[in-house]
């Protein structure tokens, strides 16, 4: 009986137990009763994947099941290296069920702390319909393309070799890319890879002492952020830039300042004929408190609200600016998962209701791969490279600076 977990793990066969469902997109995986009790069994697990998608080929929907899987502590690391990698190379998006309440543990910790979703479920109906919802989704989306293939670009930006540096640092280094009119660009890579310095340059915050910006046919290399904004740049931050003691509603209300013609400070000295003005941007900003829901909210002090709503304000004064450009800069980062999926939703619908044009920051990939139409990846200032999503995923170039994993 001593060695019975050793057979136990040496007896799977993991190629009976990998299936596809071609009709749903979905590949299925059945780790019940598996026990991963060293490294070697973990690789064998992968590398079965790995033999599997190599003749299925393209990318699939995930559905794990867990039922009874037990990885022990020494495999996690490989365990969940391996997960990432796969998910990058192959996955659309994972869903897992029937995990113990101690794996499901793991699994979160894991997820948190690598910035994956976990995407537990309980059943593999829940999990199976979670991923169909997420196909539908894609589908949707045209995610994989550029908008409308075949016609001609809408050049709505226009990044041409831009170069930025502090001092010896070399944030931006001959970055090119554009970004179409109504499309999502997301722009990924890892810490210090200079993304929020490119959208600090695209917004006018930096000046880069090299390169041109084009921002709807007009060529620049110098821009003040007022400037930007009034041009239709609308901005939010990678650490909450909001006025903490103000409401919700006066908060969202600074991002009108633009838009008024008498300004703030002129209608709170001279009220009256101001006042019109003001109940037509009252009106506006009721209707951006409505779309993001946070009418529950208006009148509460932004630094009593929860991280994840202080985001959504933030949202909705860049909203209020009512910017045909959108920079955000990871929207959702420290967010759980329902604030996550909520922060989606919003962000897909400021573009398919408004039309509006995002730029957005992001490391989760899963979010990257739901949302985008087309990704930029930088790294260590450098452009390393770009397309759309499902491609980037499987770039080996992405992968390893993505990853952190090879030099
Ligand atoms: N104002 C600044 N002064 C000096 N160096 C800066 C400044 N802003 C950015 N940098 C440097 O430029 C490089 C890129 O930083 P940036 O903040 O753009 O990276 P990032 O991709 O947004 O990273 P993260 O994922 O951590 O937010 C880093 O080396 C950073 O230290
Ligand atoms: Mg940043």
């Amino acid at each position: 009986m001593d060695d019975l977990t050793f057979r136990a793990a040496e007896a799977v066969d993991f190629s009976t137990r990998i299936h596809f469902n071609t009709a749903l997109e979905v590949m299925e995986i059945d780790l019940s009763n598996v026990n991963f009790a060293d490294r070697a069994i973990v690789r064998q697990f992968y590398d079965e994947v790995d033999r599997q998608m190599a003749t299925a080929g393209g990318r699939w929907y995930f559905l794990v099941n867990y039922e009874n899987c037990v990885v022990a502590p020494e495999a996690w690391d490989d365990y969940a290296l391996g997960g990432k990698i796969a998910n990058v190379k192959y996955s659309n998006g994972t869903a897992r069920f029937g995990a113990s309440e101690e794996t499901r543990q793991t699994i979160r910790e894991r997820a948190e702390a690598e910035r994956f979703r976990s995407n537990l479920y309980a059943t593999r109906d829940e999990a199976l319909t979670v991923l169909a919802s997420l196909r539908r989704r894609h589908h949707f989306l045209g995610r994989g393309s550029r908008l409308d293939p075949g016609r001609a670009a809408d050049v709505l930006l226009k990044i041409d070799n831009v170069s930025l540096r502090f001092g010896g640092v070399h944030a931006l280094q001959q970055v090119s890319f554009e970004i179409e009119r109504g499309e999502i660009v997301a722009i990924i890579g890892p810490n210090g890879a200079g993304k929020t310095s490119m959208l600090n340059v695209i917004n006018g915050f930096y000046h880069p002492q090299e390169g041109s910006i084009t921002f709807k046919g007009e060529k620049r290399n110098q821009m003040r952020p007022y400037f930007a904004a009034s041009q239709g740049i609308g901005r939010t931050f990678q650490n909450v830039a909001l006025f903490k003691g103000m409401s919700t509603l006066d908060n969202i209300m600074t991002g009108r300042a633009l838009k008024m013609h008498k300004g703030l400070l002129w209608q709170f000295v001279h009220w009256g004929p101001a006042q019109a003005e003001e109940l037509e941007h009252r009106k506006a900003v009721e209707q951006i408190i409505d779309f993001l829901e946070i009418e529950h909210i208006r009148k509460v002090p932004v630094g009593r609200l929860p991280y994840g709503l202080q985001k959504r304000v933030e949202l909705g004064r860049a909203l209020a600016m009512e910017p045909e450009l959108l920079l955000l800069d990871e929207p959702m980062a420290g967010m759980n998962l329902e604030e996550k999926e909520d922060m989606s939703r919003y962000i897909l619908d400021v573009n398919r209701q408004f039309g509006t044009t995002i730029a957005l920051i992001e490391h989760d990939m899963g979010v990257v791969m739901d949302l985008s139409n087309f990704v930029v990846v930088l790294d260590h200032g450098v452009k390393i490279s770009e397309g759309p999503p499902s491609e980037i995923q499987s770039d080996p170039v992405v992968i390893r600076a993505y990853l952190g994993m090879g030099h």
